[in-house]
Formats: structure tokens, sequence, C-alpha cells
């Protein structure tokens, strides 16, 4: 039994079509359930905040009700393990709004110990800052994963930098420095943010530049960020290789994977 809340009341998933809240206008957050536990809602609703006002929209869904909300979908479907999609919109002057539970059965144990594909993309998301589906992205990004059967697409801007993946951060490791886009240039990421305090406490150096496509050669390591993927080791950008099993990498995935599991 999967039971959606919305702006009326409880509904039932066989009643309810996601497709209709997508557009550019439609504003939504992926919140990460463990062991029945909701992680870093305050984070999402300052970012769920960020994102409407970039819409010219102000939400009108106090931060009390939104976490209750979520508290209250993961009880009534008894949710363990998942995440939860919130999405937002407004139409004809009213906001529509949904909570519902998305089971994940990605990435795969096999993901995390091999690593994953991917390639790039040359292609811009407007306005990055917002957390919002831009269609022609989303659908050009989905059509090269699935023909090239890759896990993820690197987007890259027109000054060749590389930004983000299309549904997650993207990380370059040399020689125990981390590199990332700044958040100017990319969705910033909730898991994102965590992964820089695991690094803080790690003593590892953050650098907030964007690496040059060109320059992936002389990287070690490359590792996703997200609310499914957690910190997920690339193996390849198209026929570049790469370490999954760097040093400062690993001890930044099993500090991460400690934090999770005692938050
Ligand atoms: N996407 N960049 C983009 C473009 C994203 O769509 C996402 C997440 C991220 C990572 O953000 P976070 O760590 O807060 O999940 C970065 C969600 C999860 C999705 O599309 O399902």
């Amino acid at each position: 039994m999967n039971l959606i809340l919305s702006n009326e009341g409880l509904i039932h998933e066989t009643s309810y079509s996601d497709i209709s809240f997508y557009s550019d206008q439609t504003v939504y957050e992926v919140i990460r359930v463990i062991d029945g536990v909701a992680l870093f809602v305050e984070d999402h609703f300052l970012r769920l905040e960020i994102s409407m006002q970039i819409q010219g929209l102000l939400i009108q869904m106090s931060y009390s009700d939104f976490k209750q909300n979520i508290a209250e979908l993961v009880r009534l479907n008894q949710i363990m393990e998942g995440n939860v999609k919130f999405v937002y919109s407004v139409a004809k002057g009213n906001a529509h709004w949904a909570f519902r539970f998305i089971p994940h059965n990605y990435p795969i144990p096999e993901n995390y110990q091999f690593g994953v594909t991917t390639d790039f993309l040359f292609a811009e998301r407007q306005n990055p800052n917002a957390k919002v589906i831009q269609v022609g992205i989303r659908n050009l990004a989905d059509q090269m994963i699935a023909d090239r059967k890759l896990y993820e697409v690197l987007l890259v801007d027109r000054d060749g930098m590389i930004t983000e993946g299309s549904r997650s951060n993207v990380f370059f490791v040399k020689s125990d420095v981390f590199y990332t886009a700044p958040d100017s240039m990319i969705l910033v990421g909730i898991t994102r943010k965590k992964v820089f305090d695991c690094l803080k406490e790690l003593g590892y150096t953050i650098v907030e530049e964007a690496v040059s496509a060109k320059e992936v050669d002389d990287f070690d390591a490359v590792f996703l960020t997200g609310t499914s993927p957690k910190i997920l080791p690339v193996i390849s950008i198209g026929k570049r290789l790469f370490n999954v099993q760097n040093p400062a990498m690993v001890r930044l995935m099993d500090v991460y994977n400690q934090m999770i599991r005692e938050y």
C-alpha cells in the first residue's frame, strides 16, 4: 500500500499522477529515509525555499508542517528504507503539493564495489540552484544513459567545465585534495554539504572549483553524491578509467555511512 499525502488530503497511489506536476514551475525535493528516520529535513526545507524564491514564489507551508507531513507519510506507509519525494507547484493561484514514498533499489551493492560508468553531456541547467525538473535536459540525459548503458551523465557547460551530474553532484580527487564545482554553478546538494562536513572532520582539503572536461586525466578518483547514491565511485568517464579504491575516497565513504547510521 502506498498512500500519498497531498493538498487534497490522503490519496492512494493508483489515483495519483505525478506527471501532472511536471513543469519547469514545479519544485521538488527528495529526502532519504534510513531505519524509518528522514534525514536532513531542515536542509531540504531551506533548499525548497531557495528554489521557490528563484521561481518568484513563496511556499505556503511552514517548516513544522513540512516535517510533520514527512513523519506522517513515513508512519502511514511504514517506511524503513527509501526516499520521500515532495512536489510543489502553483497553478491558477492554488498550491498543489504531494509527499509520496519512492522505494529505491539502486544503486546495487556492486555499483559501490566496482564503480559506475558515466560520460559527458554538453548541457547547462538554467538557474542551477533551483531544484526543478528541466524537461529538455532530463530527457536528453535519460536517453543517453539508456542508449549507452551508463549510470549517470556529467554536465559540461559552454566553457568546457564539469558542473554536476544530471541528478547528482560530482567530486574529483587528486593527492587527497577534493575538487567540486562551486555553489553558483550547481544544485547545492544536501549530500555534498554533508560530505564537506566529513572531509573537514577527516582533515582533507576541499577546492570549490570546477574541473575542466579536458583535465579529467589528471585525477585519481571521481565520485557522485546524492540522496539516492550517497557517495558512489565512478569507474569511467567515457574511455577514461579511475581508481574506485582510492584510500581517501574510501575513508570518506566510511565516515559518511557511519554519520547517517548514527543520525
Ligand atoms: N536529485 N544535482 C542535481 C541536478 C540533482 O538532481 C541532484 C539530486 C543533486 C544532488 O542533490 P542531493 O544530494 O540533495 O540529493 C545534484 C534528486 C535526488 C533526484 O533527482 O531524484
